[in-house]
């Protein structure tokens, strides 16, 4: 380890300047925390998910659990890192590049007889990342394509929508539960659609997103959780919450995830009606945000009550992404300037060098009693966050200067990417000391 040498650096540029940024955005202890998570695998079957909520230590699911693709992909995140910061740098410590590869090879498992079911679109992040760094791997391409077809096999075309949950066995066969969080699951089509041709997974993605922009959005911008249709009839036939505070409040994951999902479907398919989309959830997030800034598992919940900072990581990765395809440069701004303040105030108070999880203060699932906690998609989310934050010239990571607003490097772009940074991020360019 270069402990000595990379705090140093880390102190040198938090003295340089204001020095209010409390949580390092590239400190060495993200690195160390990976790596020891790593290390601390009870197998390469088992995935980090949650911590418990006193000491910080990571709880472990199966391969066919649906956060189990969140762990491997930081892994090439963090490989991603080394080669934005150099080698020099502490985020060089490890091969990152082949732990990722060693912890997703268990995710070639998983089928459909699993549990996994619409989630295979998280789960099939690593493979995505893997074909970043080599397009020519069939293993990874593969898996995409398998778990593409297992997604696009939900799709109902009466309803028009992929099936989130499969009906329990206390509902109707002709149940067809949405919920929100669908929407992030839906690059995987087009990335498969990309390597196959198959242009059919990119209608059935934006058939998903329409139906969902038309049921799962009210007109002020806020969303319901879940939208129940009727199999046969495609009839919407309830709309209600199942991680929400109740039917008609907005449970923040899911609006976060919706601000993210609206805005990478643009910036896929150019449709305006996704980007308008995306900025009507964005602005209802940002006004709805309570004086102290913190993110509340659900804007609804009386107060006080739990935070929720995966939540707040994906929307500031929503947020970037918004900022990155935004057209009009004041919005833009507004995206940026919220993306840096949610990070800001998220590390302020979940910042936990003692636990295993970089952040604290995740809620998983109030119903199920699972808050105050690490969460592996608000770490991954934290990481990718700076991650983007550098690729967009926004903010430079010790060792290395300022990215001079890249767009992806070859070696990184798939053809799911029609980038539009070149465009808009020298548009408005944030100072690169802003943060600290
Ligand atoms: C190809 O990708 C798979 C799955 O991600 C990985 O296990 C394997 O190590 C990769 N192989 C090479 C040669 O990169
Ligand atoms: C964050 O979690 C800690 C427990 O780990 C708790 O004491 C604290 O009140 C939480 N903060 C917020 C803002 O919810
Ligand atoms: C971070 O938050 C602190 C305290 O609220 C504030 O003083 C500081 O200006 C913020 N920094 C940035 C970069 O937003």
């Amino acid at each position: 380890m270069r402990a000595v040498s990379c705090g140093a650096a880390v102190l040198l540029l938090l003295q340089s300047a204001s020095a209010a940024f409390p949580g390092d955005l590239f400190s060495p202890l993200i690195a160390q925390k990976v790596l020891h998570t790593y290390q601390s695998l009870p197998s390469l079957n088992q995935y980090p998910h949650v911590t418990d909520s006193t000491q910080g230590k990571w709880k472990y699911m199966p391969s066919d659990w649906w956060t189990a693709g969140f762990f491997p992909a930081t892994l090439y995140l963090m490989n991603t890192r080394k080669t934005q910061c150099g080698a020099s740098n502490e985020q060089a410590m490890a091969d990152w590049l082949n732990l990722g590869r060693s912890a997703s090879s268990a995710l070639l498992g998983v089928t459909d007889a699993g549990d996994v079911g619409h989630d295979v679109g998280f789960v099939s992040f690593a493979f995505s990342e893997e074909l970043k760094v080599n397009p020519q791997n069939h293993t990874a391409i593969d898996a995409v394509n398998r778990f593409a077809t297992m997604l696009a096999a939900r799709f109902d075309p009466a309803v028009g929508c992929t099936r989130s949950w499969n009906p329990k066995p206390n509902q109707d066969s002709t149940t067809f539960e949405v919920i929100m969080d669908n929407m992030m699951n839906l690059e995987l089509l087009f990335h498969s659609a990309d390597l196959t041709g198959d242009n059919h997974l990119r209608e059935i993605a934006m058939s998903h997103a329409d139906k969902t922009m038309e049921n799962h959005i009210r007109p002020d911008g806020s969303s319901f959780h879940v939208v129940v249709y009727n199999a046969v009839t495609g009839a919407v036939i309830r709309k209600r919450t199942a991680q929400g505070y109740s039917d008609s409040s907005t449970w923040a994951r899911g609006q976060a995830w919706g601000i993210y999902g609206f805005s990478n479907m643009y910036r896929l398919t150019q449709k305006p009606a996704y980007l308008d989309t995306a900025r009507k959830m964005a602005n209802w997030f940002i006004d709805h945000l309570p004086s102290d800034g913190i993110v509340p598992w659900d804007f609804n919940a009386p107060v006080p009550t739990y935070a929720d900072t995966s939540a707040a990581m994906v929307t500031v990765n929503g947020l970037l992404m918004l900022a990155d395809v935004e057209t009009d440069p004041v919005q833009k701004g507004r995206w940026i300037d919220t993306s840096f303040s949610l990070m800001n105030k998220t590390t302020t108070f979940a910042w936990r060098p003692d636990w295993e999880s970089l952040l604290s203060n995740g809620t998983a699932n109030v119903p199920l009693g699972s808050f105050n906690t690490g969460i592996v998609y608000g770490d991954h989310y934290f990481i990718r966050a700076t991650n983007e934050m550098f690729r967009m010239g926004l903010t430079p990571c010790p060792g290395a200067p300022l990215a001079a607003a890249q767009t992806k490097p070859s070696s990184q772009t798939t053809n799911v990417q029609p980038n539009t940074n070149t465009k808009t991020s020298s548009a408005r360019r944030i100072q690169p000391f802003r943060l600290w």
